[in-house]
This record gives C-alpha cells, sequence and structure tokens, in this order.
C-alpha cells in the first residue's frame, strides 16, 4: 500500500479519534515531516483533516471525489477484487482500459474507475451515458479458469453483488432484470456490461463493466431517458457517498466472485432469482432476428435463462432484449 493509502486507513480505523503524528510515522515507517506533507497534499484534494499539536491528526470530511489510494484504504480485506485500483478523470470507456490491461498481462482484481466517460457503452452497442462525478463508472478484469459458457456466472454474481451493496449502503431495495439491469421503482439504475476474450474450451480474460446512476438529479438525464432511468440520489432524496458505495459494490463483488470460483453458484443464482423481476413471468426476448416468448422460470447452472415457451419446451437464452408481456 502506497503512504496515503496507510495514512487514510489508519485515519478511518481511528473514527472520530485523532492519531498522533508520531504513531504514523512509526506505523508507516517515515518521518513525521512527510506525514505532514502528506496530510498538506490530501487538504488540497479536499480531504477535511484536523491537525492538533496535542492530539494528533483526525479526518474530518473526504471529497466527493474517487481516489485509488481512499479505496485501497477501505478495501484491505478483499481478496482478488480491487488489491490493484486505478482512477482516470476521464477516459473513452473503462472497458477499454482494462482490456489494455489485460493484454499487458496485468493479474485479475485490477479496477478501473473514471470520472467520466467519453465513449461509454452498453449493451447492444448502446451508448452510456457518464458524465463527470455523478456515478460509478468502473470496470474489472477477471481470469477466471472457466469454459466461455460459464461466463454468464460472472454477470449474475455481478448483478447479485450490486444489488446487495446498493441495498445495503442505500436502504432501497434494487430488483433486477434479466440479465444484467439493476431497476428502482421500475426504472433503471446501473448496468453491466461483460466481454469475453475465449479461446474455444476455456476463458482467457472477463472484463465487467459496471455503471451506477449515482448522483444524477432528474434533470441531468436526457429527456429521452427520464422515464426509464433513475439514480440512487433521486430515490433516496440525498447526495449518495459515491466512494462508500464504490468499496461496498467491490467487497461484495469480491465475496460473490470467491463463491462463484469455489463452486458455488447455485447459492449466487437463488439469491439472484430472489431480486428478479424477470422470473415468474412472461416474458418476450428478442435474440438478433428471433423472438422467443414464454414463462421466465429460472437459471441453469451456467447462469443462462430458462424459458419455457407456449410449447411446453425449455429455450436457454444468454442475451437478448427482455420486455415484460402485458397485464404481468
Ligand atoms: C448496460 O446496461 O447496457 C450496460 C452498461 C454498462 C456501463 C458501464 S460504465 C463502465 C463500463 N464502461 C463502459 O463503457 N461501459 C461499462
Amino acid at each position: 500500500m502506497s503512504i496515503d493509502a496507510e495514512l487514510l486507513l489508519a485515519l478511518r480505523s481511528a473514527g472520530d479519534g485523532a492519531v498522533s503524528g508520531v504513531e504514523l510515522s512509526e506505523r508507516l515507517d517515515v518521518s513525521r515531516a512527510a506525514i505532514w506533507a502528506r496530510v498538506e497534499e490530501l487538504r488540497r484534494l479536499g480531504y477535511d483533516i484536523e491537525a492538533s499539536p496535542h492530539r494528533g491528526y483526525r479526518l474530518l470530511n473526504a471529497p466527493d471525489l474517487l481516489h485509488a489510494d481512499d479505496l485501497l484504504a477501505r478495501l484491505t480485506r478483499t481478496k482478488v477484487i480491487g488489491r490493484d485500483i486505478r482512477v482516470f478523470q476521464e477516459t473513452t470507456s473503462t472497458n477499454d482500459v482494462i482490456e489494455k490491461l489485460a493484454h499487458d498481462g496485468v493479474k485479475e482484481g485490477v479496477v478501473v474507475f473514471a470520472e467520466s466517460q467519453t465513449r461509454g457503452r452498453g449493451r447492444l452497442g448502446r451508448k452510456w451515458l457518464s458524465p463527470p462525478g455523478k456515478g460509478l463508472w468502473f470496470s474489472v478484469l477477471l481470469r477466471p479458469d472457466f469454459r466461455p459458457q460459464a461466463t454468464t456466472q460472472l454477470t449474475v454474481a455481478a448483478a447479485t453483488a450490486l444489488a446487495r451493496a446498493v441495498q445495503a449502503h442505500t436502504g432501497l431495495a434494487p430488483e433486477i432484470k434479466w440479465p444484467n439491469d439493476l431497476l428502482i421503482a421500475g426504472r433503471k439504475t446501473a448496468g453491466i456490461l461483460t466481454e469475453l476474450s475465449a479461446e474455444l474450451d476455456h476463458v482467457k480474460h472477463v472484463i465487467l463493466g459496471l455503471g451506477v446512476d449515482v448522483n444524477l438529479t432528474a434533470r441531468e438525464f436526457p429527456p429521452d431517458l427520464r422515464k426509464v432511468a433513475t439514480s440512487l440520489r433521486i430515490e433516496t432524496g440525498q447526495p449518495v457517498d459515491r466512494a462508500e458505495l464504490a468499496a461496498a459494490i467491490l467487497r461484495e463483488l469480491d465475496r460473490d466472485y470467491a463463491r462463484v470460483c469455489r463452486g458455488q453458484f447455485e447459492a449466487v443464482a437463488d439469491e439472484w432469482e430472489s431480486r428478479c423481476t424477470t422470473v415468474g413471468r412472461d416474458v418476450v426476448i428478442q435474440v438478433g432476428e428471433r423472438r422467443i416468448a414464454g414463462r421466465a422460470e429460472s437459471l441453469d447452472a451456467d447462469g443462462a435463462l430458462l424459458l419455457r415457451t407456449q410449447h411446453g419446451h425449455l429455450e436457454r437464452v444468454t442475451g437478448g432484449v427482455v420486455t415484460l408481456e402485458r397485464g404481468e
């Protein structure tokens, strides 16, 4: 961990209390002058750190920005996801950045955040609105020992982890719309774009790209999205701490990734089904040119949706656009 990450970790662990300069300098193995210089730098970024000659340093407030060291300091217990975090002020798409890192051989678990994306993308070639400082736009690199068909398990795990973190952090009750939309009160508030690089029988790497509309106001959504999209701020009626939420999501993702890698996908799928508005409903799924109608029954062992058609056949669907049948 960097000095800043260690420093923020020490200050956060002290809660409302202070940590003395001597203690920090011993713990971080740097001079008291070096601690002071780092505190000054963090203050310049907007961290409100009180310094008292007798009691030491106290963290009073953190700014609304994504800071890699601060996120690392909040994630000391994750095993894979979030052990390496990089933050960009602006990028094309965080999925593109991860793709480059994957080709450079970077270890799995690295997370790339951007305060804004100029070419954020969603599923099916759609654009993803990513204004600066308003949301969480980030991607995670994974290198699971999987067959390509099992990759859907990761999207399911990501949606479950995201829903759990959002619920714990905001008290809202998000629902999952298959395959990967997070809805609150029927409106989309987050989405997941999973991209895969694979050989015929083996995954090389997977990129999980998550977009969460956190602090956008209604006016900040383009008119055509206002009816179908929402943000956590709109739903809770107050601004949401993005860094706290980001850390909570990464913790839950790490936990569910571990569950999937241990072969416990069934437990994740059960939780996903309990949060999913699609299961148990009559739906129509458009997969390219094909239109499949039926009742969504459950997920199979790979995370694909099983659809019972009018003729009683079970169709296995891994992607497409879902519409709920009217009257449901
Ligand atoms: C969807 O619902 O269609 C998926 C949206 C995924 C958006 C995220 S934002 C971070 C990452 N980078 C991208 O360009 N897209 C994903």
